[in-house]
């Protein structure tokens, strides 16, 4: 694709590490950095035996070297945050700080050579909107700010505000992916992750915990899908100064998708259904349903995630 390196913010971590490999593959030099605090060197295994990867330990905010490795890369992806609900509730500060500081060290370095961002957002800024669909250009409906929940929303939905002004105003070259729940191999259940906690609960025999009443609603979308949309947005000159939905549009009440889990491994787990505010304190919020719109995914690119749940699952339990 390019023969300058690409720097992959967050590249020891779940999407970032599948995307690092299939950078690799391609014939691309990558260039991790990445502070271990949710991501791990063993999701980099692969990697790690090409001599066109290279890993930089730190926080973005502590690389000594950021602005040369920018300066001399073709892009910069750019997934490093902090992640996951549960964790959000757990550290609302560190939350903002780190989602709202990283992406504009990265942003000022890349206006310093122009080099072009692709940003991570997610699909949590689409709030609580009831749209059977949510289409980029929507209104969004965000909840109170008494609610920590949202914090993670509105830090992600700020690095949106922030990229699309370095673009117009500084020149940077930016695409903003919304990434919708995306589940695979290397995910952790340690942060809230639906999908990856199922699954343990379901090998181990535990109750399989659903929040509410289990009929909210969600699509979940294979990795290497997700991967394969971000290097086809990358190559896309017409997603510059875009958002773009990235996700799979195909929902499963949560109910139904521990049910399946627990069939998929074939566990004798029962189902348990929760109250959010057991789990969460009271007030929590949470969305009924989140469908993307890919039309504007695959007008881009061609491209629109295929990979069903079954095959997720399949994937997941080694069935
Ligand atoms: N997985 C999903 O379903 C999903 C959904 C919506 C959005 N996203 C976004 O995609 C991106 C990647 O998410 P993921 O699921 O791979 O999560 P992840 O936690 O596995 O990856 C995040 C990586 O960033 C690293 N990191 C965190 N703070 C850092 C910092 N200050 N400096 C350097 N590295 C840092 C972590 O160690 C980790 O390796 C995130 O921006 C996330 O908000 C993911």
């Amino acid at each position: 694709m390019h023969s300058k390196p690409i720097v992959v913010t967050g590249g020891a971590g779940f999407i970032g590490s599948h995307l690092t490999d299939r950078l690799l593959e391609a014939g691309e030099t990558v260039i991790v950095v990445d502070d271990l605090s949710t991501g791990s060197r063993s999701n980099l295994a692969l990697a790690e035996r090409n001599p066109r990867f290279h890993f930089h330990a730190c926080k973005v905010s502590e690389c000594a070297d950021l602005e040369s490795l920018v300066a001399g890369a073709s892009m910069v992806v750019h997934l490093a945050a902090a992640v996951g609900v549960e964790r959000v509730m757990r550290s609302p500060i560190q939350t903002i700080e780190t989602n709202l500081g990283e992406t504009e060290i990265v942003l000022a370095a890349a206006s310093k050579s122009r080099t072009p961002v692709l940003l991570a957002s997610t699909s949590e800024v689409y709030g609580k909107s009831s749209q059977p669909e949510f289409s980029e250009a929507d209104d969004l409906l965000i909840g109170p700010s008494t609610l920590g929940r949202w914090s993670y929303a509105c830090s992600k939905l700020m690095d949106e505000f922030l990229a699309m002004a370095y673009h117009r105003e500084r020149g940077v070259p930016v695409r903003i992916v919304r990434f919708f729940n995306t589940v695979g191999p290397r995910q952790t259940g340690a942060y809230g992750m639906v999908i990856p906690r199922f699954v343990a609960a379901a090998r181990a025999g535990d109750p399989v915990r659903v929040y509410g009443d289990g009929l909210q609603s969600r699509c979940f979308c294979h990795v290497a899908d997700s991967v394969e949309a971000v290097i086809r947005l990358m190559r896309s000159a017409e997603a510059v100064g875009q958002v773009v939905n990235v996700g799979n549009d195909q929902p499963v009440q949560i109910r139904e998708l521990a049910e399946r889990v627990i069939h998929a491994t074939r566990s004798p787990s029962p189902v348990e259904l929760v109250p959010y505010a057991s789990v969460f304190g009271p007030g929590f919020e949470d969305m009924r349903h989140r469908k993307p719109s890919l039309k504007l995914l695959e007008r881009l690119t061609g491209f629109r995630p295929r990979r069903t749940l079954d095959e997720i699952l399949r994937d997941l339990s080694g069935s």
